[in-house]
């Protein structure tokens, strides 16, 4: 096993990320909601970490992420921030917290100010709210493909741009949401064909969660990729906690398999 090299000296920026992508070299990825798990991962050499809205279902019990308010989020994310020295930390904004200009700017700031996060993210193509944010001097990543916020327009937890038009439609969205401004994509659950060629059409990176092995970079719910999330752990997740017996060398085996490109296989891909 090959372990990469880590400069554990300063916090990335959204451009290390971008000469990464440039580089070929893979970014990984992982939630995290908490202090300990976020000095941790960050020791594993994960290179970005999620306080992903994820955290009403696993933090919280819910059975969507639709309950989390904008103040769970900040309290997460400063928890987060508090341990994290060189990954670079990404929040989500919650479920209408981003319906206008105003109160997307309002709470994404919140975030950033009390936080401490360097980058938001936010669900769909909402292209005029991407460009405000980025006026405003606010880093902003897309996500695309399942949208956790949309789950009753969605139907479920299904795999998004099967068929030819939903395809293409999810491509000229991740291209609008670069020409935003957006500096990276998280693209959910859609085919890996796909995938590859978002990822390659984009110059942002392209970070994947069932989305394939040819994304820029790959991210995982913490608790699911340790076994420890209650209910069934989805297809493209892998539980790195049973080949070893200590949860900091599955966070540093995870890591290393994205890099070397040996997570996801085809068994954790649509
Ligand atoms: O909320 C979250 O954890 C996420 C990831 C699943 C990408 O958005």
């Amino acid at each position: 096993m090959t372990y990469p090299i880590l400069n554990l000296s300063k916090t990335l920026t959204h451009l290390d990320l971008l000469a990464m992508k440039q580089r070929g070299e893979k970014i990984s990825c992982l939630t995290a909601y908490d202090a300990s798990f976020s000095a941790l991962i960050d020791a594993a050499g994960c290179d970005v970490i999620l306080v992903g809205d994820s955290l009403g279902m696993v933090i919280q019990g819910n059975s969507t992420t639709l309950p989390v308010k904008i103040e769970d989020m900040i309290y997460h994310t400063r928890c987060v921030t508090k341990t994290c020295k060189r990954a670079l930390v990404v929040a989500d904004l919650p479920f209408m917290t981003y319906d206008t200009l105003e109160n997307a700017a309002k709470n994404a700031a919140r975030l950033i100010q009390d936080g401490g996060a360097q980058m938001v993210k936010l669900e769909g193509a909402k292209i005029e709210i991407i460009e405000f944010l980025v006026a405003q001097g606010i880093s902003v990543c897309g996500h695309l493909g399942l949208l956790p916020q949309f789950i009753h327009q969605l139907g479920g937890y299904k795999v998004q741009g099967k068929f030819a038009d939903a395809a293409e439609k999810l491509l000229a969205d991740a291209l609008e949401i670069q020409n935003a401004g957006a500096t990276m994509l998280v693209l959910e659950c859609v085919p890996a064909e796909l995938a590859k060629q978002i990822t390659e059409k984009l110059t942002i990176p392209v970070i994947g969660i069932g989305a394939g092995k040819c994304c820029d970079g790959q991210v995982l719910v913490v608790y699911d990729m340790l076994g420890i999330s209650t209910g069934k752990r989805p297809r493209f997740s892998k539980n790195f906690l049973t080949d070893t017996n200590s949860i900091e060398s599955a966070l540093k085996n995870y890591s290393i398999a994205v890099k070397n490109g040996k997570f996801p296989t085809e068994a954790h891909s649509f």
